[in-house]
């Protein structure tokens, strides 16, 4: 693929291994516990602005930001300027020894536009680390205002909130869990909002909503109130269902449910949060502020690993006025470079009003998708919000009978876009965790029409080629 020759693997003793499909990249062999065992990965040489250079000198349009972090795109020269100035001045610093300028004023950044309630935050370096945080500290939380008894999690199928054992337990996609079940803790699924196969054709968005805030309550009921630590949620579902919004009024409802019962509300903006959407945080066009919100891709915007836990002031007070700390930590948490590349992200995207940016080529990026697939065979559903829009893949438009999972039909979409020098992000599973597929585009917050066209072009072509 792509130039890359494939060799039989050499072992150290220089006889074959046997095993067929390991890889050399540019006729070395790689060391690297890749994601995938087999398939040979272009080496990323060079990027600039919305395009990455492979080592064979091949140009790709980054339209995925990767998995939606590059958010002002590749190389920016202010904040490649801060990350130089803070290596110059301070790369690290341990942080049970120091604070640092840098995450001093990242934080402060943070919550000056955070949601209402939001007064702390805390760094960590990714989006799993992010969501493990938010775990601990709603348990913390619960410790220190005597609620000990309170240790059930509710979140959604379909959904990811990352890797690590906490982030798995409470993500909702089985193939992922089976193996790893007897180490995750215990946590309860209720149906995700998935309007396109979910909402009843007699229903409204708004009773749909409704009906799903009714499971979680009738969740809540089972488990007992005074039982549930926390509903975790995404509040626009990214990775597994495809920019997938949530119904009119529904975080509204869940809200109001999640406060009647003590229960914190965290809501996931690993993908969907930092302008992705059309504004800084998702949750603002839902009208609801979270307890504990995770946040991280776009957030350091692939500059430098990255993430935080945004915390609502009482839940800080608790634990200042009880044990005096979070009992949790990492030792690259708040990293002076990070925080550094972070806060010029933070800055650009506000000294260049993207966010209207991310809202006009959202726009015309949905407009777009919906001109190029609208009546494509196999394309069941556009949707989306800003510059995180998908499309789902269907077998039959007319029963939204999804394709066999056999034909790994997402893979290849993704090859075939690679082909073309396109990067988009499709997943399977869309449909019921098993079957489905959808493509998730998020482009920079720097892309113009022209390169909308580009992509929505080179997708079509790609989408075409896949399905034949
Ligand atoms: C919604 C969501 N939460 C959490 C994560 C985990 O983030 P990370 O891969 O940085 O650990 C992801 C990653 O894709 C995500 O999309």
């Amino acid at each position: 693929m792509l130039g890359y020759a494939r060799f039989d693997i050499i072992n150290s003793t220089g006889m074959p291994s046997g095993r067929a499909n390991r890889t050399y990249a540019l006729g070395r062999m790689t060391h690297i516990l890749h994601r995938q065992i087999g398939p040979s990965y272009p080496v990323a040489a060079s990027a600039q602005g919305v395009f990455i250079r492979d080592a064979a000198g091949k140009d790709y349009i980054d339209a995925s930001g990767g998995a939606a972090v590059s958010c002002l795109g590749h190389g920016h020269p202010a904040v490649l300027a801060a990350m130089h100035a803070q290596l110059d001045t301070l790369a690290y610093a341990h942080t049970s020894f120091f604070t640092s300028a840098a995450a001093e004023a990242l934080a402060d950044d943070l919550v000056t536009h955070a949601p209402d309630g939001i007064g702390h935050v805390f760094f960590v370096s990714g989006g799993s680390e992010a969501i493990e945080a938010a775990l601990k500290l709603a348990r913390q939380y619960f410790v220190e205002i005597g609620q000990k008894q309170r240790r059930y999690l509710i979140a959604r199928r379909q959904s990811y909130h990352g890797i690590t054992l906490g982030a798995l337990a409470v993500g909702g996609r089985p193939f992922q869990r089976e193996k790893f079940a007897p180490l995750l803790i215990e946590t309860h699924h209720v149906s995700p909002v998935y309007d396109y196969r979910e909402r009843r054709i007699d229903e409204t968005s708004q009773a749909y909503g409704e009906r799903l805030a009714e499971e979680l309550e009738a969740k809540i009921a089972a488990l007992g109130g005074d039982n549930v630590m926390a509903f975790v949620a995404e509040t626009v579902v990214g990775a597994t269902l495809g920019a997938a919004p949530a119904a009119p009024g529904y975080f509204r409802r869940v809200r109001e449910i999640c406060d009647r019962h003590g229960i914190l509300l965290i809501l996931d903006e690993v993908m969907c949060g930092m302008g992705r959407t059309g504004t800084l945080h998702a949750c603002e066009q839902e009208g609801v502020s979270p307890d504990l919100m995770a946040i991280a891709k776009g957030l350091g915007g692939g500059y430098a690993p990255i993430g935080a836990l945004l915390i609502r002031e009482k839940i800080f007070e608790a634990v200042a006025a009880g044990s005096g700390a979070f009992q949790h930590s990492h030792t690259f948490m708040g990293h002076p470079l990070a925080c550094a590349a972070a806060l010029a992200v933070q800055q650009v995207i506000r000294r260049d009003k993207l966010l209207a940016n991310v809202q006009a080529q959202g726009a015309h990026l949905a407009r777009r998708l919906n001109e190029r697939f609208g009546n494509h065979p196999f394309v069941g559903d556009v949707r989306g919000r800003g510059l995180f829009q998908a499309v789902e893949l269907v077998a039959d438009r007319g029963t939204r009978e999804p394709f066999d999972p056999a034909r790994k039909l997402n893979a290849r979409v993704k090859r075939e876009a690679m082909a073309r020098g396109l990067m988009v992000y499709p997943m399977g599973g869309t449909a019921d965790g098993t079957r489905g597929d959808h493509v998730l585009l998020a482009p920079p917050f720097i892309v113009d029409a022209a390169v909308v066209d580009a992509i929505v072009e080179r997708l079509g072509e790609a989408v075409d080629a896949a399905t034949l």
